[in-house]
């Protein structure tokens, strides 16, 4: 057994001081939905305006951590779980760190978003599935990627020939086919706002010291 010999070393800087030099929650924004359905987009314009209301964030991005962290990792249906585990994991050390991180994966099984959701204490995981059909998907196709695999060129790919599982009960929704990028981003933030998980004051602080 490879953890026998483990024995976890203590720091004596905690999560609570890190979060209360922050001021606010370390929390993991999980977006989930069809590659080509907007998550990127929308981790990044919330990043965005987390960022200019004060708050320490850090995005992870499908197309990014599988050039590094995940690069030895295919799209088959066990690379993508060990893919989601890990992401799970270094957003939990995120979550540690104090800082509000936003995951943009496809991450299409629904026991394996749970397996990261069970990693968060409660509250510390939000869930958004981002909701655009796949025929929008596809006539957007930004990267070219649903014209290769409707050839037959990308094998195993999200919504043509591999499944992908919606959420039964995210914390949000957000339909990127029927509201603005702006509308859907109000959204995440008016639901932060009101679940008190960010202060508005934070943001007038913020802006008071860019001010100053
Ligand atoms: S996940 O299924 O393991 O969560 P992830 O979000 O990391 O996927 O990567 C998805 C991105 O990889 C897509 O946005 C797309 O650009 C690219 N990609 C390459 N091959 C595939 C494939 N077979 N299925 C889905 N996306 C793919």
């Amino acid at each position: 057994m490879a953890q026998e010999n483990i024995v976890r070393h203590e720091s004596r800087v905690d999560r609570q001081q890190r979060e209360a030099r922050n001021q606010h929650y370390g929390l993991t924004i999980w977006f989930t939905g069809l590659s080509g359905s907007g998550k990127s987009t929308l981790s990044v314009a919330l990043e965005e305006r987390l960022a200019t209301m004060g708050c320490r964030t850090y995005r992870l991005d499908g197309d990014n951590v599988r050039t590094g962290l995940c690069r030895d990792l295919t799209f088959s249906p066990n690379d993508r779980i060990e893919n989601i585990r890990r992401i799970g994991e270094v957003a939990g050390l995120f979550r540690d760190a104090g800082i509000i991180n936003l995951t943009a994966f496809i991450s299409p099984y629904r026991q394996d978003r749970e397996m990261a959701r069970a990693l968060a204490d409660e509250g510390d995981f939000i869930e958004v599935f981002v909701d655009a059909p796949l025929d929008v998907c596809e006539t957007r196709d930004p990267k070219g990627l649903y014209a290769k695999a409707r050839a037959g060129n990308i094998p195993n790919f999200t919504g043509i020939s591999a499944p992908y599982e919606p959420p039964e009960e995210p914390e949000l929704t957000v339909h990127t086919d029927a509201n603005t990028l702006g509308e859907c981003v109000d959204q995440l933030v008016d639901y932060l706002l009101t679940q008190g998980y960010i202060e508005a004051s934070l943001s007038q602080d913020a802006s008071a010291s860019a001010n100053a």
